[in-house]
């Protein structure tokens, strides 16, 4: 079952209404449809969710007023996956082949242009005003600034501010905009505004940094995406960055890192080199961290339903294996 169903009745409810959306989003164009309807289905729909709670955090909202940008927020998600996966040359999503490895890269950044535009005509369409236009921008902007700085330093080893910075754009800033939008759309005052912003950047940080765990040590079958790909990208993330601090084998770890090209033997040493220090637990510490800063930023003053689910959501961050 997705989380998302099991954080109260209407939520679930949402997340039916929110499903057909995005079906119906895809459904204008044979080939979009096609290529889009297997890799559309298997998200977990975080960042609409988060979206629909803090719109509806005050008072329950008509759903023609949230659910076209809930739908525009998994598309725009949906959107930079594809073409994460091709950068990535990643050959599975959401348990299902990725766009560049069934049709090649050509057409998959095609699909991932489409997705984009599709959110920002659902936006246009339903008169969102220019406020909203511009957080979507924004993210979008700043998610590939994010993954712009990280491509720049594949095989090189980040300091952690600067890896504080790629996951605060590619990530946090999606999500924050995600409660910020929900928070607007609910007529919150600045602080209430402010305090959910934050929640979602907490989130965020927590969520890049169990992801990139979960890249090392996850199951695939669960995370229906393929292990020790940051790696073999040259994706140097927080376990890596933790283990050469402190490891014995630091020069080792090191050397397999930036090399510029990774067998899997090496993978298996790095992660061995890895599972001997610290990291893990390194890495869990800090995501707990932004996970406390998340929740001591929600606002009193949301219905009770809602500030429990997006508790939940924040357990639901840290104890995740998809
Ligand atoms: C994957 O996001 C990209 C990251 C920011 C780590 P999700 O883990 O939310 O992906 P889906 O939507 O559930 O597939
Ligand atoms: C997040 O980072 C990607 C985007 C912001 C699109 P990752 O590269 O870690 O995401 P996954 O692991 O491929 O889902
Ligand atoms: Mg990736
Ligand atoms: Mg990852």
């Amino acid at each position: 079952m997705n989380f998302v169903a099991a954080l109260n009745d209407t939520a679930a409810k949402n997340l039916q209404v929110l499903e057909e959306n995005i079906k119906q989003s895809i459904a204008e164009d044979p080939f979009v449809f096609e290529a889009c309807a297997p890799l559309i289905r298997g998200g977990k729909r975080l960042r609409p969710m988060l979206f629909l709670l803090c719109a509806n955090a005050k008072k329950d909202l008509p759903p023609e007023k949230t659910m076209p940008l809930a739908t525009a927020l998994e598309l725009i998600h949906t959107a930079s996956l594809v073409h994460d996966d091709i950068i990535d040359t990643s050959k599975k999503r959401r348990g299902v082949e990725t766009a560049n490895s069934k049709y090649g890269a050509q057409i998959a950044v095609l699909v991932g242009d489409y997705l984009f535009a599709k959110a920002f005509q659902l936006v246009a369409e339903n008169n969102y005003d220019s406020q909203v236009q511009l957080i979507l921008s924004n993210l979008v902007k700043n998610l590939c600034v994010g993954e712009i700085m990280q491509d720049r330093s594949l095989f090189a080893v980040p300091t952690m501010s600067e890896y504080y910075t790629h996951i605060n754009l590619k990530t946090a800033i999606f999500l924050s905009s995600c409660c910020r939008l929900g928070a607007i759309a609910a007529e919150m005052n600045s602080r209430e505004i402010e305090n959910l912003t934050a929640y979602g950047s907490g989130l965020g940080l927590a969520f890049q940094i169990i992801d990139d765990l979960l890249d090392f040590f996850g199951d695939e079958r669960i995370t229906g995406k393929p292990h020790g790909g940051d790696l073999k990208s040259g994706v140097i993330t927080l376990p890596v960055i933790r283990a050469l601090e402190i490891s014995d084998a630091a020069q080792t770890l090191k050397k397999i890192v930036t090399r510029g090209e990774i067998t899997k033997t090496e993978i298996d040493a790095a992660i061995k080199i890895i599972r001997a220090t610290d990291a893990v637990d390194y890495c869990r510490t800090r995501a707990e961290a932004h996970i406390e800063s998340a929740r001591v930023n929600l606002p009193a003053t949301l219905k009770i339903s809602i500030a429990l689910a997006l508790e939940k959501i924040a357990d639901f961050v840290v104890d995740r294996t998809r």
